[in-house]
């Protein structure tokens, strides 16, 4: 037991699919498949349909030009009978009587694998100026006109990536720690009726692609599916991949990550554009520092009532949670709507997959809200130290923390204060951080600190 957990363990963090091995998604259990993986209904949920769907699929892997003999495989298994085909027939809208063994066949793999493979000419990956494999600017558009055209790349946006060029610009950027190529995918005003340029897409290599992608399906499976944007959630969105897409250049494989582009701006980008804004000393610098103040408030407050309500013991101050668990300020975009609704988008949202079993204490999320201005990232000097400390409270602490703390019954806000100074000056927090890799300035986090303590405290 120890020695496969081991294995399995390892496995993971590799982070490498093996060959013939996929991540499937069925039934909303979520499991690498290969030639060992067992379809008993027992390991799927009960169900025949489930155990169907997986041996059609697992057949289908191993003998790929032969989708007729996987059919007739698997409809040797009692768990694959008439009835269960048809159910999944209906179910993933093909035909059902009578059920095409090839259409079936694929339809049903196609589903249940939750990376598709984008197959691409070679010849056209090869740009002067980018690494061998790497996707530039141009050939990016390339990778999503032949998904959008085999149909792997579906919903609104499928028209104009068909397209390519003559829709869609693309721009290189660089990404955070976990990607490996990062592109901004935008529609031309000619494709958006003229309403503008309109950005409708990120695309990320992801470093480590089986952890990410099983993480983030099982956050699509459990009850934090009230948060993704198909659901119409009000505060705060879980924002998740659209597609997983997996290409080969010479024998090796990068898996990518299609997501619809969050509303509004991470909170780093209010926070330096607004010091940009200042540089420049651009005329609609009072506007941007009320919107600032807004999105902090906002964030505040929708990262209160998500923590609120999946607290345990329900209405507990404080009990555990689910978290985000890397909230910096990269990692939630907020949108101040025009009828002055606000939206958090929850990006890079792998780790919360910890807190679906195993609830965490709001500091997990807070601490990091908090600190993360102090922290130096791959050179790059610290936020906060571009800001006065009065300035930096003004525009951002005491707007979030007051606006966290009042999101909490009034009638709690004395146990709220006390708690939360509790969470966030307690002699440890500098190790937390520390724990969680990033490089913090000691002296800033004090004197955060003591901002935190002045500023709870004057919270009615
Ligand atoms: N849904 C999204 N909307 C807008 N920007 C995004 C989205 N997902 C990722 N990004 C951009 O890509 C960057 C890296 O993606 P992220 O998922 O945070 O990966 P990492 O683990 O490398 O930080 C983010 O900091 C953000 O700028
Ligand atoms: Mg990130």
């Amino acid at each position: 037991m120890m020695l496969t957990r081991f294995i399995i363990l390892s496995f993971l963090f590799s982070g490498v699919l093996e060959a013939k091995e996929i991540i499937v998604d069925i039934g909303g259990i979520v499991k690498l498949l290969n030639k060992g993986t067992s379809c008993e209904r027992s390991l799927w949920g009960n169900s025949d349909e489930n155990a169907c769907r997986c041996c059609i699929t697992k057949h289908h892997e191993q003998n790929p030009t032969k989708p007729q003999d996987s059919f007739a495989y698997c409809e040797s298994k009692t768990y694959c009978d008439d009835a269960a085909v048809k159910n999944i027939a209906v179910k993933l809208e093909i035909a059902s009587s009578p059920v095409d063994p090839e259409t079936f066949v694929k339809a049903v793999s196609d589903s249940a694998n939750v990376i598709r493979t984008v197959a691409l000419n070679e010849n056209e990956l090869k740009q002067p100026d980018t690494p061998a494999g790497e996707l530039s600017a141009k050939t990016a558009i390339y990778f999503l006109q032949v998904a959008a055209q085999k149909e792997i790349i579906k919903g609104d946006y499928a028209y104009a990536l068909k397209k390519g060029t003559e829709c869609l610009t693309v721009k290189k950027r660089n990404g955070g720690a976990q990607t490996l190529q990062l592109f901004s995918i935008t529609l031309k005003s000619e494709c958006t009726m003229n309403q503008g340029d309109k950005t409708i897409y990120i695309l990320k290599e992801m470093k480590k692609p089986v952890e990410e992608v099983i993480n983030l399906a099982k956050i699509k499976n459990s009850d934090l599916k009230r948060y993704l944007p198909k659901n119409n959630p009000k505060g705060i969105v879980i924002a998740l991949a659209q597609q997983n897409l997996e290409y080969s250049f010479q024998g090796r494989s990068h898996f990518m990550s299609l997501l619809p582009t969050a509303a509004g701006k991470s909170m780093n980008d209010y926070l330096e554009n607004y010091l940009e804004a200042k540089k420049q000393k651009a005329e609609n610098l009072d506007k941007m520092k009320n919107d600032l103040k807004k999105a902090s408030c906002g964030a505040g407050k929708e990262i209160a009532v998500f923590h609120e309500e999946n607290m345990e013991p329900k209405k507990a101050i404080f009990g555990l949670t689910r978290v985000h668990g890397d909230l910096h300020l990269d990692n939630f975009f907020v949108d101040l709507q025009a009828d002055g609704k606000i939206i958090v988008t929850l990006i890079d949202d792998e780790t919360m997959e910890a807190s679906i079993n195993s609830r965490q204490s709001i500091g997990q999320d807070l601490i990091r809200v908090v600190a993360h201005a102090t922290s130096r990232f791959l050179g790059k000097s610290a936020l906060y130290e571009s800001f006065q400390p009065v300035e930096y409270d003004e525009i951002f602490l005491k707007p979030l923390l007051e606006c966290y703390a009042k999101a909490y019954p009034s009638e709690k806000l004395t146990q709220v204060k006390r708690e939360l100074k509790k969470i966030l000056t307690a002699p440890g927090t500098f190790n937390l951080l520390i724990s969680q890799k990033v490089l913090y300035n000691p002296f800033a986090w004090s004197s955060i600190q003591s901002d935190v303590n002045a500023i709870i405290d004057a919270i009615q």
